[in-house]
């Protein structure tokens, strides 16, 4: 069993290995969405990108071809899709960046 800490709610999740980091949170009702975009956003198919997270520590795979496309121009390497992203480690996760 994984620990995912959200920093910004504090609050420590549970998860299994290879669980989807978005899906997690909504299972615990905890939203990686900023403002309206919890309403308005694309329901984890990888194309508004409202889903950004920011891992502070633990080990990730890297990202995949949608997150490679949506987060080009983004320059810290440690902003995520939540929505593309399973859990492998024991995470720190920091939301609405
Ligand atoms: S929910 Fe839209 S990109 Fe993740």
């Amino acid at each position: 069993m994984l620990e995912i800490k959200f920093e910004k709610q504090n609050r420590t999740l549970k998860a299994e290995p290879g669980e989807n980091l978005r899906e997690l949170a909504i299972k615990n009702k905890l939203s990686v969405y900023p403002h309206v975009l919890k309403i308005f956003n694309c329901r984890g198919r990888g194309l508004c990108s409202s889903c950004t997270v920011e891992i502070l520590s633990g080990k990730v795979a890297p990202r995949n071809d949608i997150e490679q496309e949506k987060l080009a121009k983004k320059k810290n390497p440690n902003l995520r899709l939540a929505c593309q992203l399973t859990v492998e480690d024991n995470l720190v996760v920091r939301t609405h960046v």
